[in-house]
């Protein structure tokens, strides 16, 4: 049994998720944790609110409220949103509680002490009008690349490039109700020496390349060296802002100011792990994760966060790492950092400013959790972005879920107790064509656990609707309807086959598809917890198939959606 730890990335309370988030860091993980479960692994997943950061400052600001209430409302819609889903965490805690910002002050001052962290005096833009050093996303003005006007403080969206946000010309602040010209003023910061990991990340890199024993997804890779290549330089760790962790220092000018969101964030998996141990009586448990190289863990985030996942997080736990205290054990890094890429809608990321994205809710309300897991899983943007659109969903869900698999299911499971009393038929020696199938699904339970295990899901999942599309086809070529009238243990024959396939596709589609893999799983008697081994689901089919055991009535699986149930586009 191996211990696993699985993080997802921690949402920002600032705006509901939605399905891009989905099918980005959480659905994934998911069926990840799920899958390790299956093969007999001892798995935390922890997750929860992001809560601090400039913008959930400006958030309040602009609705005339606190940030304390804007994170209290998303931390629990997001949770709800998660659970609906069926994302299981082990834990969903949040970044504002008290547990979190004393570790991430322990980590502040472990890093301070090892000289890794140092004070600089910057330039920094203010706003004379309301009080506020401007973040860069703040500030606006002329690119001095290509002159175009409206230019995000530090990146054009015109052009592209990104430059120091003191090269923007004629800059304006870009608050809400606020465009006077700021002025740049001196501010101390903290700055955390990345300079110093440049050679122990090359080398942590270097070993999840393509011929690793971890690799990492190409997207990854290349942004986790794309970064290394660049040089690695110091990096602003704190915010003249109230909203945050606060710096642990006594000097004066500490006061006034907070650590930066991307300081503390990362440390919430640490924090929540603790937590999570905590809770069970067990204060002790999360080093057994965290600090005991057995353990492997993995981070499932989206392409926007892999920096800080490949690069500055890790440099922070070198950096901890390095030269210990006496007593104290080295964190392990992360093996995997698992990135997608985005799913998009109508062409265009989802964003809350265009609320152009399907928020989690909504379609579960309408169609359940599960057809949204298929759905965003055999679209998942695994390699490259995809595109989320209503119509290819019914498409899929009733071509695929509907018209392949759940009538597989249903038709098999129907006919044994019309005909058949609701018992597994003995029938004959199997034939050929029997073997076929048979080796069919042995072979989709190799595949399918290879992807997961590659953490392909895509791959993973649709094996298993091929698998579904023979069984149609031998079903349909056996004709069990005019086998009966001919010959009934030939149809025996058939069916007994048909159900080890249904029984297999219910085992294929655990991860996947909790509640419908379960209603089918019933059937057979298979109760919802129940490990199965590796590679072996079609061997442990056939054992759930045993001539003259009684069959559970099945459900419809997968009802058609209708055109009109479709929100409007
Ligand atoms: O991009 C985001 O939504 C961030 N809040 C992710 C943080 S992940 C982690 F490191 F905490
Ligand atoms: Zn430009």
């Amino acid at each position: 049994m191996s211990k696993v730890l699985v993080t997802s990335a921690l949402p920002y309370a600032n705006g509901r998720v939605h399905l891009g988030h989905l099918a980005g860091a959480y659905l994934p993980a998911d069926i990840y944790v799920r899958w390790r479960r299956l093969k007999g692994d001892d798995v935390v997943f922890v997750c929860g609110s992001d809560e601090h950061g400039v913008p959930i400052t400006l958030s309040a600001l602009k609705q005339n409220t606190t940030p304390q209430a804007v994170v209290d409302e998303y931390h629990i819609s997001n949770g709800a949103a998660f659970a609906a889903a069926d994302i299981r965490f082990d834990i969903w805690s949040r970044t504002s509680s008290p547990e979190h910002h004393a570790l991430a002050q322990h980590f502040f001052k472990k890093l301070l002490s090892k000289g890794f962290i140092d004070k600089r005096t910057t330039q920094q833009y203010y706003s004379e009008q309301s009080k506020l050093f401007l973040p860069d996303r703040y500030v606006e003005g002329i690119c001095p690349r290509c002159g175009k006007d409206g230019a995000r403080g530090d990146q054009c969206d015109s052009c592209g490039e990104t430059y120091d946000v003191t090269e923007l010309k004629e800059p304006r602040c870009a608050l809400p109700g606020d465009r006077s010209t700021p002025v740049l003023k001196n501010t101390d910061h903290w700055f955390l020496k990345l300079d110093a990991f440049q050679s122990r990340l090359e080398a942590y890199v270097a070993e999840h390349a393509e011929t690793g024993a971890e690799p990492w997804r190409l997207g990854t890779l290349r942004g986790a060296q794309g970064w290394l290549k660049q040089g690695l330089r110091a990096r602003c760790i704190t915010r003249d802002t109230e909203w945050g962790v606060k710096i642990p220092l006594a000097e004066a000018d500490a006061a006034g100011k907070r650590l930066y969101v991307w300081f503390d964030a990362p440390i919430g998996y640490v924090t929540f792990t603790q937590q999570l141990f905590a809770r069970r009586g067990d204060p002790e448990g999360w080093r057994a994760y965290w600090q005991d190289p057995a353990c492997t863990i993995y981070n499932f985030i989206g392409k926007d966060n892999i920096p800080f996942h490949t690069v500055i997080w890790p440099a922070m736990e070198l950096g901890y790492n390095d030269e210990p205290d006496p007593g104290e054990r080295p964190y392990n890094l992360a093996a995997q950092v698992v990135a997608n890429e985005f799913l998009n809608f109508g062409g265009e990321k989802g964003s809350k400013s265009k609320g152009n994205a399907v928020e989690i809710g909504e379609f579960v309300n309408l169609f359940g959790a599960d057809p949204l897991r298929y759905y965003l899983t055999s679209i998942a943007p695994e390699e490259n972005d995809s595109n989320f659109t209503w119509t290819d969903f019914a498409q899929r869900y009733n071509g695929e879920l509907a018209d392949v698999l759940g009538n597989f299911a249903h038709r098999t499971l129907t006919f044994t107790h019309k005909y058949f009393d609701g018992r597994v038929p003995e029938g004959r020696l199997p034939g050929e064509a029997e073997e076929r199938l048979r080796a069919a699904a042995d072979h989709a339970c190799k595949a399918s656990a290879e992807s997961l295990d590659r953490l392909r899901f895509k791959h993973a999942l649709a094996v298993a609707i091929d698998l579904a599309r023979e069984g149609n086809r031998y079903f349909d070529e056996r004709a069990p309807w005019k086998q009966r009238k001919d010959d009934l243990e030939a149809c025996g024959t058939t069916l007994r086959i048909c159900l080890e396939t249904a029984a297999a596709l219910g085992l294929l589609l655990r991860p996947f598809l909790p509640e419908s893999s379960a209603k089918l799983l019933s059937c057979f008697g298979l109760d919802r917890n129940a490990a199965h081994a590796p590679g072996t689901a079609a061997r442990n089919a056939r054992e759930l198939v045993l001539p003259g055991q009684t069959l559970g009535k099945p459900e419809v699986l997968f009802k058609k959606v209708e055109p009109d149930q479709l929100p409007a586009p």
